[in-house]
């Protein structure tokens, strides 16, 4: 008889991880011991970000978002040689530390939607959205501190913590060029490369970073797992820029026109802009007027840029493999971070 296979798929590892994450944020963000009396709504606000609460702060099981970040940090653990178990505190940081962004930035992107609802901002107002951001931020924090309490050794904990932070800053450099690069008529790609490197690609590059560090891998093992995850993050990136065009709003869960609008220099527009003299007409205008949105789409559209934009995030998502192998990654979580990274770049949602 053919022995029982016991390989775990990426669905059942995820089915296995997500959940103790989630477990786990849910004790984070709760009011403590130490929080001032009726502060009880700033924690509302934040798990109703969460997809755990409803605009009135009743339970409800809204979309939560893909939580890519935890099971890029728990795989890696695993696929390192570690004990998963033992990075869930990281892993929860993680996702607290790219909610408290999303927060932040859809107050900056002026986004009125996120995950099919309406965003934090929208509701309660910019002051008291960057109350809920700010006290998400500290609390993902206090999250990686918990690692101590699974018996990971306080040098870890402590390296942790010193690359948490400067993922931190690295990823405030990315959005404040992000941002600066709306109100310039040229953008470069590396400029744009490094803006991307810094708002997105360095918080997954963080995930894989800390679950091979955990899982008490060497020096070289860690940045292998590094630069895979920062090249799967400039693929995904490059995703997202595409679907902020192109993708459907029911399954994006944003607006697919406020990227345009605010004339965001994604790698689809930096390559239209460089092919098309009307669309840099376009973009040379002062107003929006009515149809700017569509017009420039068909621009794009006859530019080829969607395509040249997918063939970029492919070839990332490729040397994000290429780091796979050189980590020695292996195993079920092996195998897992290698679907992970197939599905994020065909991604619709
Ligand atoms: C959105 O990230 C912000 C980017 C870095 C593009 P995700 O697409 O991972 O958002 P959620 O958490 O799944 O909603
Ligand atoms: C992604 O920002 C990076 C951060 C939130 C730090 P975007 O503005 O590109 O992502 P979406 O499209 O709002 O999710
Ligand atoms: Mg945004
Ligand atoms: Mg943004």
């Amino acid at each position: 008889m053919e022995p029982v296979s016991t390989t775990r798929t990426f669905e059942t590892l995820v089915a296995e991880m997500v959940p103790a994450v989630e477990a786990e944020m849910r004790a984070i963000l709760q009011p403590g011991s130490d929080t001032v009396g009726g502060a009880g709504e700033l924690y509302g606000m934040m798990q109703y970000h969460m997809g755990w609460l409803d605009a009135g702060l009743q339970p409800v099981s809204a979309a939560t978002g893909k939580r890519i970040r935890p099971v890029l940090c728990l795989l890696s653990c695993g696929a390192a040689g570690g004990d998963w178990q033992q990075a869930v505190p990281a892993a929860a940081a993680v996702e607290l530390l790219h909610n408290f962004t999303l927060i932040h930035d859809d107050i900056q992107d002026g986004s009125p939607t996120r995950r099919g609802r309406d965003t934090v901002w929208q509701i309660w107002g910019v002051p008291q959205a960057i109350n809920a951001g700010d006290a998400m931020f500290a609390l993902a924090h206090r999250a990686l501190y918990r690692l101590a309490e699974r018996g990971v050794e306080p040098a870890i904990v402590v390296e942790a913590a010193r690359r948490f932070d400067d993922t931190c800053l690295v990823l405030t450099e990315g959005q404040y060029h992000d941002m600066r690069f709306e109100s310039r008529d040229e953008v470069q790609v590396d400029e744009y490369l490094s803006m991307i490197g810094g708002k997105t690609a360095a918080l997954l590059a963080l995930c894989s970073e800390l679950g091979a560090l955990i899982a008490g891998a060497g020096r070289e093992t860690v940045s292998h797992y590094a630069a895979f995850a920062r090249d799967l993050g400039l693929a995904f990136q490059v995703r997202d820029d595409i679907l902020g065009i192109w993708g459907d709003e029911a399954a994006i869960g944003k607006s697919a026109a406020t990227d345009v609008e605010t004339r965001k220099k994604t790698l689809p527009v930096l390559y239209g802009l460089a092919q098309s003299q009307a669309l840099r007409d376009l973009y040379g205008r002062k107003e929006n007027g009515d149809n700017f949105v569509a017009e420039v789409v068909a621009l794009l559209d006859e530019a080829g840029a969607r395509d040249y934009a997918q063939q970029e995030a492919a070839r990332y998502s490729s040397s994000a493999l290429h780091h796979l192998e050189a980590s020695g990654a292996d195993g079920e979580n092996g195998r897992a971070l290698l679907e992970l990274a197939n599905r994020l770049l065909r991604r619709d949602s």
